[in-house]
């Protein structure tokens, strides 16, 4: 398989770089809530430079690397602002390292910079074994944590949040979390199935709670939930955060770190051809993938 991205930067934009693709990967967040109907999606990407901006320092065509382009990914070419990239971490298949970039940096941005994670806390991530939850539990455990994983026994998800590291995990078909009477010191709530009120029993009297799914509540938007939980927090030496991950390449680099180390690895629930994106992405849009799906643009780019 010959894959290849195109990498340019302003001053580059007309000379009409034409990169091959590379393999992408959706999130369900950018397709379900801010997916573009008329453009092209996907954000995650891996694969080979094709060619760079004059101005562009410290790539070159041929090397291999993973990234975000905001403009789409799924596609036989990818372009973004060199920033947005970092050589693919040496143990991974460009397949894999496709599937890395924006859920592994929510979770390491949620966990690291948010919450500010320490050895010995107790967090607890709910999706457990979904695209972010998958890389959180592996993340939390790398920063020294003791992790309860929430999923369901669906698929053997219990079995898999265990193998990614999670001391605990609870299965959310049979126990609520928020009403175990177990308080964690922080809480990445990748489904937000439970109120602010609810899951905020759940913490520490000086927890932080990341609600990192931006759904509405009963009674509000998810804009209106994001302002609630901002105004709760004056009100409350709880923390409760809700943020938006961004692309960045010291993270990237710190996640490379962090997979060349054994720490963490991707999790692909499946692969589709470019042809198939359309199927790939209702699957994701079902809401119960295991890890993350990726989406392969072969040597002659359609399948
Ligand atoms: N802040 C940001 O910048 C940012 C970036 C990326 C994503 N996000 C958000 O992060 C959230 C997670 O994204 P994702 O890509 O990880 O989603 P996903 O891959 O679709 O994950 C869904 C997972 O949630 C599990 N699940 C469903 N209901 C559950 C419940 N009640 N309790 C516990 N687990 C449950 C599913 O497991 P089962 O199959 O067992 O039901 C599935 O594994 C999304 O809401 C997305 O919007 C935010």
């Amino acid at each position: 398989m010959g894959l290849a991205l195109s990498l340019i930067d302003e001053d580059a934009s007309a000379a009409g770089f034409a990169g091959l693709t590379t393999a992408a990967t959706m999130m369900a967040f950018v397709h379900r809530r801010y997916g573009r109907p008329d453009g092209i999606r996907g954000m995650d990407v891996a694969g080979r430079v094709e060619a760079v901006g004059r101005s562009v320092q410290g790539l070159e065509p041929g090397d291999a690397v993973f990234g975000r382009s905001s403009t789409g990914t799924l596609a036989e070419y990818a372009c973004a602002p060199a920033d947005n990239f970092a050589p693919k971490p040496a143990n991974l298949t460009v397949e894999q390292a496709a599937a890395i970039p924006i859920s592994a940096l929510t979770a390491l941005q949620a966990l690291r910079d948010i919450a500010k994670v320490l050895p010995g806390q107790t967090v607890l991530v709910t999706g457990a074994s979904g695209g972010v939850g998958t890389f959180a539990v592996q993340i939390a455990k790398a920063l020294g944590a003791e992790v309860t994983g929430v999923c369901s026994t669906r698929r053997g998800n219990v079995d898999l949040v265990r193998s990614l590291g999670a001391d605990h995990v609870i299965d959310y078909t049979r126990t609520d979390f928020t009403r175990t009477g177990q308080r964690y010191e922080v809480i990445l709530d990748n489904v937000e199935a439970q109120s602010l009120s609810a899951a905020r029993r759940a913490l520490t009297p000086t927890g932080t709670l990341i609600p990192n799914n931006g759904k509405g509540g009963r009674w509000v938007d998810p804009l209106g939930r994001i302002v609630k939980a901002r105004l709760l927090s004056l009100f409350t030496r709880q923390t409760l955060r809700p943020f938006l991950s961004r692309e960045n390449r010291d993270d990237l680099l710190a996640l490379k770190e962090l997979i060349e180390a054994g720490k963490v690895l991707p999790v692909i629930d499946r692969t589709y051809p470019l042809s198939q994106a359309a199927v790939a992405l209702r699957y994701v849009g079902e809401g119960h993938t295991q890890g993350k799906i990726v989406v392969i643009v072969s040597a002659t780019g359609h399948q």
